[in-house]
C-alpha cells in the first residue's frame, strides 16, 4: 500500500502501482488509450522489439509541490524526443497530444503513489514503445504498442547532495559515431552495461564516454549529459552521439537567467585540467557534481573539486531546478504541467 511506503528510502527501482496505460498502433492508426492493472504484456515471440531492437523509451518525473499540486516536468520535450527516437528506429511516432493525455491519465490514476512534498521522492514516468509484428527477416514492424508505467522513486542523493567520482575507459563505446546515440533506445543501454559494471566495481558512479570516432572529446556520462564550468562559462559537449538531455537544455536556460555564458562545443580530455566544476545532468540526478575524473588508460587523475564539496554553480542549479519542480518559485519558463 502506498501509505506504507518509506518515501525517503525508496530505491530507483520498480514498485507495483495500480494502473498503466496502453495504446496500440494497428491497421495504420493509433487506437484508444486503454487502462490496465496488469504489469505484464503478452507479445508475439517473433516481435521486432525482441529480435531487432525496435524498442524506445523515455523517463520523466511528477512531483508533489509545496501547494499539494502534482507537477510533471517538461513533458512536451519528452514527447518530442520520443518522436525523434521513433523516427530514428523507423517506428511509428506517437502524436504528442496522445503522449500528453497518456501522461496525465497514468499519473492521475496512480495519484496515491505520488510521494508527499518534502520527501525528496517523486513519481517516475516511463513511456515505452515496442514493435509487435512478427518478423524473421530484418524489417520494421507495422504494429506497435505504446505504454506508460509509473513507479515512485526515492531521492537520488540519499546522503545529501554530494560529489561522486567518474572514470574514462577507452576500451568501450556505447554508440557508433553516426549511430543511435541521439535516440533513447534500449540497445544503447545494453551496450553500456559491461563498462558501467566495471566502473561501479572500481568504485566510480559512472563512465565518462569519449566521442566514438576520435576518442578525443568528451561525450556523455552513462545515463546523463556532462557539463563543466570553465572561466565562469558553462561548457557542454556538442556531439551527434549523445542523447539531447532535457535537463541540460533546462540548465542552459537557467544560465541565461543567471548571466552565465554557454558554450556547446567539443571539449578535449585535457581541458579537464582547467575546469572549476563538472557534473552529470539528467532526470534522475538533476545535476550530480563530480569530484574527480580518473582516466584509467593514461593514469591521469583530474581533481575537479579541491575542497570535496559541490561547486557553487552546480549547487545553485540544483536548488533552482528543485524549486521550480516543487512549485516553490514561479515557473517563469513554463516547464511544469499541473495534473488537475
Ligand atoms: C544516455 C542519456 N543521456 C542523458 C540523459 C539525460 O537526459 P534527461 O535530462 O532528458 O533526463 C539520459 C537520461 O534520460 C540518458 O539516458
Amino acid at each position: 500500500m502506498a501509505q506504507e511506503l518509506d518515501w525517503g528510502s525508496l530505491p530507483f527501482g520498480y514498485v507495483k502501482t495500480d494502473y498503466n496505460v496502453r495504446c496500440y498502433y494497428r491497421d495504420g492508426k493509433w487506437g484508444p488509450i486503454e487502462v490496465s492493472d496488469s504489469d505484464t504484456i503478452n507479445i508475439h515471440m517473433a516481435a521486432t522489439a525482441l529480435h531487432y531492437g525496435q524498442e524506445i523509451f523515455e523517463g520523466l518525473k511528477a512531483f508533489r509541490g509545496v501547494d499539494g499540486k502534482i507537477r510533471i516536468f517538461r513533458l512536451e520535450e519528452n514527447a518530442k524526443r520520443m518522436r525523434s527516437s521513433a523516427e530514428g528506429l523507423l517506428m511509428q511516432p506517437l502524436p504528442e497530444d496522445i503522449f500528453r493525455e497518456m501522461c496525465l491519465k497514468v499519473v492521475k490514476l496512480n495519484e496515491r503513489f505520488v510521494p508527499p512534498y518534502g520527501t525528496g521522492a517523486s513519481l517516475y514516468i516511463r513511456p515505452l514503445e515496442i514493435g509487435l509484428s512478427p518478423r524473421v527477416g530484418v524489417k520494421e514492424a507495422d504494429e506497435y504498442l505504446f505504454l506508460m508505467l509509473v513507479t515512485p522513486v526515492g531521492p537520488y542523493f540519499k546522503g545529501g547532495f554530494q560529489n561522486t567520482n567518474i572514470c574514462i575507459m577507452r576500451g568501450y563505446d556505447r554508440v557508433a559515431p553516426l549511430g543511435t546515440g541521439r535516440f533513447k533506445c534500449g540497445g544503447n543501454y545494453a551496450a553500456s552495461l559491461a563498462s558501467g559494471k566495471k566502473a561501479h566495481d572500481l568504485g566510480y558512479s559512472a563512465v565518462l564516454f569519449l566521442d566514438p570516432k576520435e576518442k578525443k572529446y568528451l561525450d556523455e556520462c552513462g545515463p546523463a549529459n556532462f557539463y563543466a564550468i570553465k572561466d565562469g562559462k558553462y561548457i557542454t559537449p556538442a556531439s551527434d552521439s549523445i542523447l539531447p538531455s532535457i535537463t541540460n537544455m533546462s540548465l542552459m536556460d537557467l544560465c541565461a537567467d543567471m548571466g552565465i555564458p554557454v558554450e556547446r562545443r567539443h571539449i578535449t580530455v585535457d581541458e579537464l585540467e582547467s575546469v572549476s566544476e563538472a557534473a552529470a545532468c539528467g532526470t534522475a540526478a538533476v545535476c550530480s557534481p563530480i569530484g574527480e575524473i580518473d582516466d584509467l588508460d593514461t593514469g591521469r587523475k583530474y581533481v575537479i573539486s579541491k575542497d570535496g564539496k559541490p561547486g557553487p554553480v552546480t549547487t545553485e542549479f540544483y536548488n533552482r531546478l528543485n524549486a521550480i519542480r516543487l512549485g516553490e518559485c514561479e515557473d517563469t519558463h513554463g516547464w511544469n504541467t499541473i495534473v488537475e
